[in-house]
């Protein structure tokens, strides 16, 4: 072991005059980026893919002092988490002298990037490879022609994503781009976070203000978390809160074809706080079908030993426990690539659109079935990727129901490729959890999907299937509020007399006033088909009305249906009531989601 100029000894045997030389005629800049280059593949052997793009940033070199420096942290954001990490570089940055400010890209004018030195970017990606809402206008106009050319600025990326989707951190990677090709430098390469981003994002910060300014003390780096206002960031997906359940109710009658449950959960003495348009996440398990057909694939032993972050565990624990098993991302298929021989199942990982089809419906064992490859128990291990926690609406107000957390779950059952298939945590909720059992749980806070902050402004709330959830939660906290705006409810779902969820509540917010409006979509009732968004087209002249007196409207459902007709059911409201024209409407209505009165929260 050797010792450097700094007297730290250095973990490998060469002297620090080898490392000069290595250095030899590189500049500064370079040597940033080297840096970043062999820590990054430090990190990338020692497993973490994530650590490996984090650590691209140059950990220690820096700039000259940047006291004082301007910097911009411009966010965007859906449900709050790229607000939280931006508020967070802000506060770091500030701890290191730099004038910092946070930006909303949904206040933000394209033009205002001409006056920027440096940039940090935090952005998430939503639908299908798309921006959030508040992002949308920035990310326009950074790919069109009046982009101006930015030489001056130099900027960052965070981008934050969803491996489980195929357009993985798609709009931080066009921000990226987009800011290259304008002539913008890279202080340090973006880093793609998966759900779990807290530890990269505090890492990417580190780093970014490390190549920005004076290497920060230990104590400015880590970075002081603002007291939590509710106790809702106690737990998280590493120290979930263990819930008992309370209740467990089947909403559906006999012979629905949808199978709904009502969970209560118990948050006695927890302290866990949560609002109305929060979402409960549920750590499932994995079944032991879905775990014995994977043995089966592999032919390997439920009792193989297997390290998993540093913890021995069985392979049947850790298949159970730990890994994704019943949906297959591309980073899984590119791993379990390299341990198969034939060059198909590369091109395929390669190919979005093939990729995209193959992926539909398959698990874990349908992968290792259709490409079978040798491996042990511990490259199958290392080829999954973690189980991430599942996220429910929460459908209760604390002040209706204190230290409780009550869900809306639907339970997902399909037949594909040759087998029954099942959702792991809506089945996991559904089949193997029973009324006293206890369950691993935290909030993902929902910062925008809100009530009004003023209680007299009326809501339009729009929900189909379990996405009435929010909605019962809503209406509760503004009956115990006693907030005088008015309470609208479309609810849609497929049989009256079979899937009328809440039912009674819903009569009897009716009855006592608490709910001004209820009406009700019933596709299958009848022999054409009707939906929410026919409901909202029926009721236009009152929907318009209530848009104009400064009304709320929250779509939450699914993603690739209701959104998309609810938008356009909306635009047409506008068009008919107002006759404005197809581009005025839909100026209007995206003037409405600027405003944050057009919300959705879709999955
Ligand atoms: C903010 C938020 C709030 C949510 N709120 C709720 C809620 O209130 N209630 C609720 O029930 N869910 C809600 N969800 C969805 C929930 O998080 C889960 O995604 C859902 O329960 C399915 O998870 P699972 O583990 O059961 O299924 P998984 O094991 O994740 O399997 C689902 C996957 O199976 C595949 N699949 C499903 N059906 C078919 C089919 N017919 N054919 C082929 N493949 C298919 C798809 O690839 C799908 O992605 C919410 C999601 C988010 C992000
Ligand atoms: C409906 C929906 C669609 C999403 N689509 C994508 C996607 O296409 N690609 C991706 O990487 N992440 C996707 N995500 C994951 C989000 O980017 C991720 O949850 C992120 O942490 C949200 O950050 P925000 O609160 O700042 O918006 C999606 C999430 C939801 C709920």
């Amino acid at each position: 072991m050797s010792t450097s100029d700094t007297g730290q000894r250095l973990p490998i045997a060469f002297d620090d005059h080898v490392l000069r030389q290595l250095a030899g005629d590189f500049s500064e800049q370079q040597l940033l980026w080297l840096s970043g280059y062999f820590y990054g593949r430090y990190a990338a052997g020692s497993g973490s893919d994530l650590a490996a793009a984090v650590a691209q940033v140059a950990p220690a070199q820096t700039t000259p002092a940047a006291a004082g420096r301007r910097l911009t942290v411009l966010y965007g954001s859906q449900t709050g988490n790229s607000k939280k990490v931006a508020l967070q570089a802000v506060e770091a940055a500030q701890q290191r002298g730099l004038n910092a400010t946070a930006r909303d890209m949904n206040d933000y004018q394209g033009r205002e990037l001409s006056k920027e030195e440096v940039l940090l970017v935090v952005v998430s990606t939503q639908g299908e490879g798309e921006p959030p809402v508040a992002a949308e206008e920035l990310h326009r106009f950074l790919g069109s022609a009046r982009a101006p050319k930015l030489p001056q600025l130099r900027y960052a990326v965070l981008a934050l994503g969803d491996r489980s989707y195929l357009q993985f951190c798609q709009t931080g990677r066009d921000f990226d781009e987009r800011l290259g090709k304008l002539g913008a430098t890279a202080l340090a390469p973006r880093v793609d976070c998966d759900l779990d981003f807290h530890a990269d994002a505090r890492q990417w910060i580190a780093a970014v203000l490390d190549v920005l300014g004076q290497p920060a003390t230990s104590a400015a780096v880590s970075i002081k978390r603002a007291p939590a206002p509710l106790t809702t960031e106690a737990y998280s997906r590493h120290h979930p809160l263990t819930a008992e359940v309370l209740e467990k109710i089947q909403l559906n009658g006999r012979g629905s074809t949808k199978e709904t449950y009502h969970l209560e959960l118990s948050l006695a003495g927890s302290g866990l706080q949560y609002e109305p348009g929060d979402a409960l996440s549920v750590i499932p398990t994995n079944s032991e079908a879905l775990v014995e057909e994977v043995l089966r694939a592999t032919q390997l032993s439920a009792d193989a030993p297997v390290l998993l972050k540093g913890e021995r565990l069985r392979l049947a624990t850790a298949l159970t426990e730990r890994l994704e098993l019943s949906t297959l991302s591309r980073d899984v298929l590119e791993r379990y690539a390299q341990h198969q021989p034939q060059p198909k199942l590369r091109e395929l990982a390669g190919a979005t659109q093939q990729l995209q089809a193959y992926l539909y419906g398959r698990d874990a064992a349908d992968l290792l079935v259709d490409y079978p490859a040798e491996l042990s128990a511990q490259q199958l291990v290392d080829t999954l990727r973690p189980l991430p926690a599942r996220a429910y609406s929460l459908a209760s107000s604390l002040l209706a129901h204190p230290d409780e957390a009550h869900l809306t779950v639907g339970a997902v059952r399909y037949d594909a490729h040759g087998r029954r298939k099942q959702g792991t945590c809506s089945c996991y909720l559904a089949d193997r959890v029973q009324v006293g059992d206890s369950l691993r749980v935290f909030v993902e806070r929902n910062e925008y999907f809100k009530l009004p902050q003023d209680p007299s402004a009326n809501i339009i709330m729009v929900g189909a299937g379990t996405g009435v959830a929010p909605f019962r939660g809503f209406v509760e906290e503004r009956a115990e509020r006693g907030a005088s705006g008015l309470n609208w409810l479309v609810f849609g779902n497929p049989h009256f007399t079979t899937d009328f969820l809440y039912q009674t509540e819903w009569q009897q917010h009716f009855k006592r006033g608490t709910l001004a409006k209820l009406h009700v979509a019933f596709s299958r009732d009848q022999t054409d088909k009707i939906y929410v968004h026919n409901r909202l087209l029926e009721y236009a002249r009152d929907v318009y009305d209530w848009l104009e007196s400064g009304a709320y409207l929250y779509v939450c459902g699914d993603k690739q249906r209701l959104a998309a007709t609810v938008h356009k059911a909306l635009v047409s409201v506008v068009q008919l009531e107002s006759g404005a024209s197809l581009e005025e409407a839909e100026a209007y209505v995206r003037a409405l989601k600027k405003q944050r009165r057009y919300l959705e929260d879709v999955y």
